[in-house]
């Protein structure tokens, strides 16, 4: 991306690095490039330490990794750009930790023709005051290299993500080419694994292991993970499916799915075996532009599965963008209104999607058992953890609950309570 007099100033913002309970990675970009950065930290205000950026030459661009944090904690912390101004993060929890913890979740967020993103970031802190991190799945921006795109959305979540660390993974309007992939670099520092290879890493996140998958490898394009990330995600699914924790992926492209780019039979073929194969408690994507909810082999006696669009953080007035809409004529959208409950609505009739039906499949069986719930409204998804127990709700514009679950699950060899659904509304 040019730096450019375009440029404006970002962050500060947080990310986790490799072990969240005792890192924390603090960028931001100045709007003349400087050398010397430093963020000075501590629990208490009268002693704060200070360190430094890696020297180098003057640049917009600013990074420290902040190691040896204590776990659960909160710190105070300033950086060299705005000595008066004083935030606050507060670290994880410890790997295998039963305490409890809550994240957020979506995608789709598609900054500059989304603007005044800072009314969801501040919907999602009222509603959710206590959750510790935010989960982004891809498409933050609506174009990875225009410099106005980022700009815009730094810009409305410059309060937000100065105080909770985003976890963020890649999206196709983000990442779908090499240049775009380069400019996503710059922005997001997670703890990569390979990112020559794609933009993909874990957490151990107290009693739950958190895989964030970069369905556009490396700006390749292709949503299906290539040799290397697959060989990673198989080899750590075997190693975490035995410690019986919660076992959660997240990734841009969908899997299960009713909006415009439907079930792709690819997607469906490579990552149902896997979830079947460790128990994965959940996988959430966006993409498609709404919420929708699967329960997939729920009569297994391992509990099953359950797949989560949660892409319709689209702002307040977009959640009809492109994905849901006419697509100029080459798709209809199939629900029957903004909501669709399969079991109350029965399954929609067949209808075109975007690929002509040639790699996807939308409203064929496996939807009508699986489908729980879908929303067409902008909404994000709460997640609570509490030992065994996953409370999750899709929580719209209004602060309406949409869709409200609570699962239970009992260890490696897990069986859910077939009761979970506390609550769908009556749509
Ligand atoms: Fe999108
Ligand atoms: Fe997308």
């Amino acid at each position: 991306m040019e730096e450019s007099a375009a440029f404006v100033e970002w962050g500060p913002y947080l990310s986790y690095g490799k072990d969240p309970a005792m890192s924390m990675t603090i960028c931001w970009r100045s709007q003349q490039p400087t050398a010397g950065g430093w963020i000075k930290y501590g629990i208490d205000p009268d002693s704060m330490q200070v360190v430094k950026e890696t020297p180098g030459t003057a640049t917009h661009i600013h990074v420290v990794r902040l190691t040896g944090l204590e776990p659960a904690t909160i710190y105070q912390y300033q950086i060299s750009r705005d000595k008066d101004k004083t935030w606050t993060f507060e670290t994880g929890l410890p790997a295998g930790s039963t305490k409890p913890f809550e994240f957020i979740i979506n995608g789709d967020m598609h900054a500059y023709p989304c603007n005044r993103l800072d009314r969801y970031f501040q919907l999602m802190a009222s509603e959710a005051p206590k959750h510790d991190f935010y989960v982004g799945l891809g498409d933050f921006v609506n174009d990875g290299l225009n410099i106005k795109h980022w700009n815009s959305l730094f810009y409305d979540g410059k309060d937000y993500l100065a105080t909770r660390p985003l976890m963020n993974a890649t999206g196709n309007h983000d990442t779908d080419k090499k240049e775009k992939y380069k400019n996503y670099l710059d922005a997001w520092f997670h703890p990569y694994v390979n990112p020559v290879e794609g933009a993909y890493y874990l957490l151990e996140y107290g009693n739950a292991v958190l895989f964030f998958l970069d369905s556009c490898n490396a700006g390749r394009g292709e949503p299906l993970p290539a040799d290397e990330q697959y060989a990673w995600l198989d080899e750590n699914l075997a190693k975490y499916a035995k410690q019986d924790r919660w076992i959660f992926l997240f990734m841009h492209h969908q899997i299960y799915s009713t909006g415009d780019f439907s079930c792709p039979y690819i997607m469906h073929d490579v990552f149902r075996p896997l979830c079947q194969q460790y128990h994965v408690d959940a996988v959430f994507y966006g993409h498609d532009h709404h919420y929708e909810c699967f329960w997939v082999d729920r009569d297994a006696d391992w509990g099953g599965t359950l797949f989560f669009v949660a892409g319709a953080g689209c702002g307040q007035h977009h959640i009809d963008h492109g994905i849901m809409g006419d697509r100029d004529g080459m798709t209809k959208y199939v629900w029957p209104g903004r909501f669709l409950n399969v079991r109350k609505h029965g399954v929609p009739p067949p209808s075109k999607n975007i690929n002509g039906l040639v790699k996807g499949f939308r409203n064929d069986d496996l939807v009508k058992e699986c489908q729980l719930f879908g929303v067409l409204e902008p909404n994000f998804v709460h997640v609570k953890i509490d030992g065994d127990v996953m409370e999750l709700k899709s929580i719209g514009w209004q602060k309406q609950v949409y869709h409200h679950l609570r699962v239970n699950r009992t260890g490696a060899g897990r069986k859910w309570d077939p009761g979970c659904e506390l609550a769908i509304m009556d749509y």
